[in-house]
């Protein structure tokens, strides 16, 4: 910290400063002391001001031992503190081009706020994107189709075992799981409201008893993490007569088992205790002031035929398609799982793949940088082991990770994906501004916070018109890319509507 580099030549010598500081305090607290006594009593208020600059410096220097830049550096030290604290705050706003940020660019960012606003999202003059070898492409064709012969899109889950209650999908895009808990309950009734507008699913996220999606009515994907709460044994084992209670809501139309995150693939959920309050800790039957961690893996699933086994048991007591998320780590673990599903001859309705660069509301940092495969790598190998042992027509397949654009999604569809899963795409379409507070409570448009000002600004009706205007956006864009491509159906796409690097 010796020296604050403010350009290329200009530095300024922090000792120096803090040296100045250091005497100038007591000095000038001294001489408006002296002018409060000779002059005017008003003075001292400079007087008693400095006083207390000169007492926290002084504490900073000699009464305090955890941080050495104010020890040695006394109260000028905090300005590096202060600097940092706005840090983010500044590259975001001044400094930071518009493909620059992490881990959305604003360019992805805008694209979602123009679509959720229902304002024109074409743009200007050329691409801001990079154009080299890297880079995937989808590849259009010479013959485009006019967009009268674009088909629907349906996909019925469950329909490949005959399903008691088989449900069907009318747009291939779905909001991922987030739980009440991360979400706070505007932003959790906003999405689902918006679900309802839009006609299609919402996740639950595993926050238990889904009290707030349940007001909005929509169609529901009910999530049963690790710690399954809201069907759980005390042991996290699972409670089927909760499950069955679940089940039956009309709502209710589908349950998903997550095995894992993209984010912290291998470590159970995390839920800050800043953000749980007495409902939470309710809704999901855990103590109040400490952080709840989920176990790493269901107290069920301990082998691939035990996985396999679970996943078949949930679908009978339920009686609804029961799908599984998983961030892909090994592939030959996940051929395991495939090999023990056809032992028993049952496969899950569907299976979610969530690629690494996915988001959550709290993770590890560890985790969330550097473990699990990212979601253009991780496809191709599950849609190979799946075909290979003979179980890609048994189920359906769903993929995430920041796709949350038309483009990327194609891309997930010509990998192998039938539908699409997006948790921070829905988030921006309500508002987010990337501020990265999910975990703190403290999210500046009254998303992932539970305190009630916060939330204030968050208009339910009003956001939920946003998420409808984006799901509709999304599907105008995917006639139009269908047809540039000259496929009748997203279904029909696969990786030869794909440039890829090395694969011409
Ligand atoms: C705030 C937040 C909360 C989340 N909560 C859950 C959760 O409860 N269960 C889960 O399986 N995934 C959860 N996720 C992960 C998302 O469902 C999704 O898989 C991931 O973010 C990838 O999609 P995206 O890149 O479109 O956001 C959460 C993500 C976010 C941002």
């Amino acid at each position: 910290m010796g020296q604050l580099k403010l350009s290329g030549s200009l530095q300024v010598d922090l000792e120096k400063l803090a040296n100045v500081v250091n005497v100038a305090l007591p000095a000038l607290t001294l001489l408006f002391g002296f002018l409060g006594v000779r002059v005017s009593f008003n003075y001292h208020f400079l007087t008693v001001s400095f006083l207390l600059l000169t007492l926290v410096n002084l504490y900073y220097l000699y009464g305090q031992k955890k941080h050495t830049l104010l020890a040695n550096f006394g109260i000028i030290a905090q300005l590096r503190y202060m600097i940092e604290s706005v840090g983010p705050e500044f590259r975001q706003y001044l400094f930071m081009n518009d493909t620059e940020e992490k881990p959305f660019s604003r360019v992805e960012r805008s694209e979602v706020y123009r679509k959720a606003k229902g304002i024109d999202s074409s743009s200007a003059f050329g691409s801001q994107l990079l154009f080299d070898d890297s880079e995937i492409k989808l590849r259009h064709s010479m013959y485009p189709l006019s967009k009268d012969r674009i088909r629907p899109y349906r996909l019925i889950f469950g329909e490949e075992r005959g399903a008691p209650q088989p449900y069907t999908l009318n747009h291939p895009i779905i909001i991922s799981a987030m739980s009440y808990g991360a979400l706070g309950e505007r932003a959790v009734r906003a999405l689902a409201r918006g679900a309802r507008k839009a006609g299609i699913p919402m996740n639950t996220g595993e926050g238990g008893y889904p009290k707030y999606h349940l007001m909005e009515d929509c169609d529901l994907i009910f999530q049963m993490g690790t710690a399954k709460f809201g069907v759980r044994n005390s042991d996290a084992t699972l409670n089927e007569g909760k499950l069955q209670e679940i089940a039956a809501l009309p709502q209710v139309r589908m349950i998903e088992i997550k095995l894992s995150q993209g984010a912290k693939p291998g470590k159970g959920g995390l839920l800050p205790k800043e953000k749980i309050t007495p409902e939470i800790a309710e809704l999901r039957g855990v103590p109040m002031g400490q952080d709840v961690i989920s176990p790493s893996f269901h107290a069920e699933c301990t082998t691939p035929d035990a996985t396999a086994a679970f996943i078949h048991r949930v679908q009978r007591l339920s009686g609804l398609p029961v799908g599984i998320k998983l961030c892909l780590g090994c592939p030959d673990e996940f051929r395991e799982l495939v090999q023990a599903m056809k032992r028993l001859d049952s496969f899950p309705d569907y299976i979610s793949i969530d690629g690494a660069e996915g988001g959550t509301g709290a993770a590890p940092k560890a985790f969330m940088d550097d473990m699990g495969v990212p979601i253009f790598a991780a496809l191709p190998q599950v849609q190979k082991i799946l075909v290979e042992e003979g179980a890609r027509k048994r189920l359906k397949l769903m993929a995430a990770g920041k796709l949350v654009n038309p483009g990327r999604q194609f891309m997930a569809f010509s990998l192998g994906a039938d539908a699409i899963y997006t948790a921070r795409g829905f988030m921006m379409g309500i508002g987010c501004i990337q501020a990265l507070q999910c975990n703190k409570n403290t999210c500046p448009v009254g998303i992932t916070t539970h305190h009630p000002h916060l939330q204030h600004g968050l208009d339910v009706e009003e956001k939920s018109e946003r998420v409808a205007a984006y799901v509709a956006s999304l599907v105008h864009d995917h006639q139009e890319l269908l047809a540039s491509i000259g496929k009748t159906s997203i279904a029909e796409l696969d990786s030869s509507n794909l440039y890829q690097e090395g694969a011409y």
